[in-house]
């Protein structure tokens, strides 16, 4: 009998560890960077991974007038991404914690992101480009 109820305890325990494991897998936050985008416009949606020192693509080409949703992949360790004309707008993220910023990208020109978290040695040189044509 003190048997079975030992393994009760221990099936409990099991069972409530893997309902944990399950909640820590939220969804990734959105983080919406400069102005609202219509309600009709065009979504692009793009995956980037990020790597000491670059981000991969590190050319992200849109047309304009789209809402660009950027999911964001650290692949070693935490990392950060920022539109550089656009005020507190870093962005962290963590290999086991994705992120998604969105951008509406309303007007034609070049605009830089860059990591925002310093990762090492060669993270003055991680950065790369949101083309809008
Ligand atoms: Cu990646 Cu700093």
């Amino acid at each position: 009998m003190k048997r079975i109820v030992i393994l009760g305890f221990f099936l409990l325990l099991h069972a409530s560890l893997i309902a944990e494991k399950k909640e820590s897998a939220k969804p990734s936050a959105v983080t919406k960077i400069g102005d609202a985008a219509p309600a009709d416009a065009p979504v692009k949606e793009i995956e980037v991974s990020a790597k000491k020192y670059e981000f991969a693509p590190n050319v992200i080409e849109v047309p304009a007038k789209t809402l660009v949703r950027i999911h964001l992949k650290a692949l070693d360790k935490e990392h950060g991404f920022e539109l550089k004309d656009f005020k507190d707008s870093c962005v962290r993220f963590k290999p086991q914690e994705p992120s998604t910023v969105e951008v509406y990208a309303d007007k034609t020109g070049e605009y830089e992101f860059l990591c925002c978290k310093f990762c090492g040695l060669g993270h003055g040189k991680m950065k790369g480009k949101l083309v809008v044509k």
